[in-house]
């Protein structure tokens, strides 16, 4: 299969193309490389079936992937993961969040439906769902997103089922909740919870919690969100919104005191005051993840910190 996976070069996009090249796909990564580094790549930056192209999807896709047309090379499927990710960034920067996470999502499905694409997958979030009443929320929850961020993804919801409907773009949409892992980037003032921790306890620095410490988050492991990734890229058929999480929620002092744990480290945790407009409880209902696709996550919370432990200790 011919895969172009947009955002590969990021954290999420980097282990997805681990697992396309380990089947044997032939990858193109598009990436501008704003948050993402080939150095993610780094094992495979001298495979032949890996092919990088520096770009900006707001620009369009006809243009970088000219040469690989040149050659008589039509793309399979699409990840589309490339985005702008922090929630708390795109209330500061609504317009660059509106210029990536909806121009981009379409500029991807553009060439999708005119190299007639036979799938795309797209990376939506939980926080399409907003605060919502019911936790663990399943996917018919109302859909009131309160962040620039959370508006862009469910836009791009709406863009994909439409290019499904209307184009004949076969497309799935997964709802990603937390996702940790190695290659999280831990120096952005946007980081996720998990990769901050890790990083401060693998420096044997003191770890911090807004508030109380008692809300609670669904952390699904990255190879978990690979397994689905795949599986919708397998699927030909269009399919619905479906949640990627565990189903658990974890309180943020628990994870805090599971990373020291992990880390065989003994460090405080300080808690500071809480922060304004924070979601108190995010849980998935992961039903349909396992109806549709047979998945479920497999990989325990312990498992996965010792996984970012482990690399975070390799040298280089
Ligand atoms: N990490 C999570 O917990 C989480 C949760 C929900 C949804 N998601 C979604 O998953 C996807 C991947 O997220 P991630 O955590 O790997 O973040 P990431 O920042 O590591 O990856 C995003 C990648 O997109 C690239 N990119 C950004 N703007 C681009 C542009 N205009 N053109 C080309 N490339 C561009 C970046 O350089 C980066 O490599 C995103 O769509 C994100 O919204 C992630």
């Amino acid at each position: 299969m011919n895969v172009l996976v947009t955002g590969g070069a990021g954290f999420i996009g980097s282990h997805v193309v681990d697992r396309l090249l380990e089947r044997g796909d032939e990858v193109w990564v598009l990436d501008d490389l704003s948050t993402g580094k080939w150095a993610n790549l780094g094992e495979h930056l001298a495979n032949p079936k890996l092919h990088r192209i520096q770009a900006d999807i707001t620009e369009g896709l006809f243009a970088p992937m000219a040469a690989a047309e040149a050659l008589g090379i039509t793309v399979d499927g699409v990840v589309h993961l490339a985005a702008l990710v922090s929630v708390v960034r795109s209330m500061d920067e609504p317009l660059a969040d509106v210029r990536t996470n909806v121009r981009g999502t379409v500029q991807v499905l553009e060439y999708a439906r005119r190299r007639a694409a036979k799938k795309v997958v797209f990376a939506s979030s939980a926080a399409v769902y907003g605060d919502v009443a019911t936790v663990p929320t399943p996917e018919g929850a109302p859909l009131a997103p309160l962040s620039p961020y959370g508006v862009d993804k469910l836009t791009g919801e709406h863009f994909m089922r439409m290019y499904a409907e209307v184009h004949g773009v076969p497309t799935s949409v997964l709802r990603f909740f937390n996702v940790y892992g190695p290659r999280q980037d831990p120096s952005s003032p946007y980081s996720g919870v998990i990769s901050i921790f890790t990083n401060r306890a693998s420096r044997g620095q003191p770890l911090g919690i807004y508030g109380d410490g008692g809300q609670t988050r669904d952390f699904v492991y990255v190879g978990d969100v690979v397994n689905a990734i795949v599986a919708c890229l397998d699927t030909p058929e269009s399919t619905p919104p479906t949640n990627v999480g565990t189903g658990q929620g974890t309180s943020i002092e628990t994870l805090a005191r599971t990373v020291l744990e992990v880390s065989e480290v003994d460090l405080a945790v300080n808690k500071g005051p809480a922060r304004a407009g924070e979601i108190r409880r995010s849980v998935a209902v992961v039903d349909q993840l396992k109806e549709r696709f047979g998945l479920c996550a497999e990989v325990p919370l312990a498992q996965g910190l010792a996984e970012i432990v482990a690399s975070l200790r390799e040298p280089g």
